[in-house]
């Protein structure tokens, strides 16, 4: 009796060789993807001190673009773009144009062609102040060249039929010489104050000088939302403060605090649970 030939498996197709990456493949490629999923997160921002003529200003919020090698000059472009079709009375850029102080002097000399109604105001990050110190001065002569305000421990004021909001912002908390009493003091006598720290970790010292912050709301970057984030954890977070201040909106002594995603990555191209985004928010009396 003869026996039967096992059949052998031959060998599996190139679609099949495919299909078996598939799942490593969308673990990888997922957070690429995700790094350069843009949106714009808008909010109509109700005030009870907001005062009559500053009701329905258009504010555009942009934090930590980190130009350079994981946000390439087209996707600057595209960005720019972007925020300018929002027709915004202000654009607030909230730090950390790049990855150091060589790479934010270069976005700034390229003169980025940012437009809204009123003004553009930048601050600086913890990227933007890095070594050499140099620097510090070049980048805000060269946002001042591109038609942009720097706010280094000052603060800019917008009067209107008899009313005054004032924007303001202080060096990096962590690489510069932030002056918080200095600000506080300038913010004081402005009606309305919208307050452009970097990173939301120097919010604590803001509740240490008074019970009352100097400020109704405050617009952060720094956090990147975690980059990689679980249910509003994330396991890396460049905060001192860990997942405190993570992303979204926040209510802390009387006050408003929102902490972006910003645009940007840092590290590596990646995000999850963290897409990047800006911001358009619609100042409105109550
Ligand atoms: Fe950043």
């Amino acid at each position: 009796m003869k026996e039967q030939k096992k059949k052998k498996a031959g060998p599996p197709s190139r679609l099949g060789k495919w299909l078996a990456l598939l799942p490593a493949g969308c673990v990888f490629l997922y957070p690429l993807y995700l790094a350069s999923q843009l949106q714009v997160a808008e909010k109509s921002y109700v005030h009870p001190a907001l005062p009559r003529p500053f009701d329905g200003l258009k504010i555009a919020y942009v934090s930590d673009i980190h130009w350079g090698s994981f946000l390439s000059d087209q996707r600057l472009e595209a960005l720019i773009e972007k925020v300018n079709a929002l027709e915004a009375d202000f654009i607030l850029l909230g730090g950390d144009y790049a990855e150091d102080a060589d790479g934010a002097l270069a976005f700034w000399q390229r003169k980025p062609a940012f437009k809204a109604g009123i003004a553009t105001l930048a601050v600086f990050g913890n990227h933007d102040r890095t070594l050499p110190e140099n620097h510090f001065p070049r980048i805000q002569r060269a946002m001042k060249q591109s038609g942009v305000i720097p706010l280094v421990n000052d603060v800019w004021t917008l009067e209107k039929e008899g009313s005054t909001l004032s924007f303001s912002g202080i060096d990096d908390y962590y690489n510069g010489w932030p002056d918080l009493k200095k600000v506080a003091r300038l913010s004081a006598k402005a009606d309305f104050s919208i307050f452009l720290p970097h990173t939301p970790d120097v919010l604590p010292d803001v509740y240490a000088l008074s019970e009352k912050p100097f400020f109704q709301l405050a617009l952060c970057g720094h956090t990147h939302g975690g980059q990689v984030a679980f249910f509003g954890w994330a396991p890396l977070s460049s905060s001192k403060l860990g997942s405190r201040y993570l992303s979204g909106w926040y209510r802390e002594h009387g006050a408003d605090i929102l902490v972006s995603n910003g645009v940007g990555t840092s590290v590596l191209p990646v995000r999850l649970g963290a897409r990047p985004q800006i911001h358009l928010i619609t100042l409105q009396c109550e």
